[in-house]
């Protein structure tokens, strides 16, 4: 967050950026954490919606934690259970598209040298949870940013399934999101705990995350 904070604002800093993507570089900024409602474009977010519904179950893995050999399904983190979106649907294909115009953008505002960028469908059953977290560790410099949007029609307060952005390792409060359709959240991944509290619905999100370029002894490390 401190090394955002270093760059000026957009442009010549006289001229503010108004649109949706300026604000969001805006707010990671200020406050390293970005929470939009009704940020996903409604053709996407429709589109998305549907492709996630008719998602067989088959289609859907339990998640887990950790990457490839180091994966491990852990319970007590997480029930919720995932699939990793490549772009062969059209939907897939128009969320890739807005994202990586994202990426660009945040790129040239922010300089963050974000280089690729992994996501999934996620369905939490009622009683599902993914207990407090972070998306990255520090020095690892793999996951920046994290992105999650949802995709629930018609949600109700006392649906709940929150998710709560905790602002430092102490904050026990954090900040609650409402997993409302087509609200976008974006926040720097080694900096925010969070948590995905227990809704009484199916509750249905995109999680995803840009990476920076990690080559280790020539090896390049691709997204997944
Ligand atoms: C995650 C995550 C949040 C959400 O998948 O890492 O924190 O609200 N998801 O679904
Ligand atoms: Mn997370």
């Amino acid at each position: 967050m401190v090394a955002l904070k270093k760059f000026p604002t957009s442009g010549d800093g006289n001229t503010p950026d108004d649109t949706l993507f300026g604000h969001i570089a805006n707010d990671l900024q200020q406050q390293g954490y970005s929470i939009r409602h009704g940020a996903l474009p409604l053709p996407i977010a429709l589109a998305l919606f549907e492709h996630q519904q008719s998602l067989s179950a088959n289609k859907y893995s339990e998640a887990g934690i950790g990457r490839h050999e180091n994966f491990v399904k852990n319970e007590f983190i997480r029930t919720d259970e995932i699939c990793w979106i490549n772009g062969d649907a059209d939907a897939c294909k128009q969320w890739i598209d807005w994202t990586s115009k994202l990426q660009t953008y945040l790129n040239q505002r922010l300089f963050l040298g974000l280089f690729s960028f992994e996501s999934h469908f996620a369905h939490y059953a009622p009683g599902d949870y993914y207990k407090r977290h972070y998306d990255a560790f520090k020095g690892e410099a793999n996951r920046v940013l994290s992105v999650v949007t949802y995709l629930n029609p018609g949600w109700n307060n006392n649906d709940n399934g929150e998710l709560v952005i905790y602002h430092h390792d102490q904050d026990l409060e954090g900040t609650k999101v409402v997993p409302l359709f087509g609200t976008v959240v974006i926040f720097l991944s080694e900096e925010f705990p969070h948590e995905v509290l227990p809704a009484t619905r199916d509750r249905f999100s995109i999680a995803g995350w840009f990476r920076v370029n990690t080559s280790i002894a020539n090896a390049i490390d691709p997204p997944r």
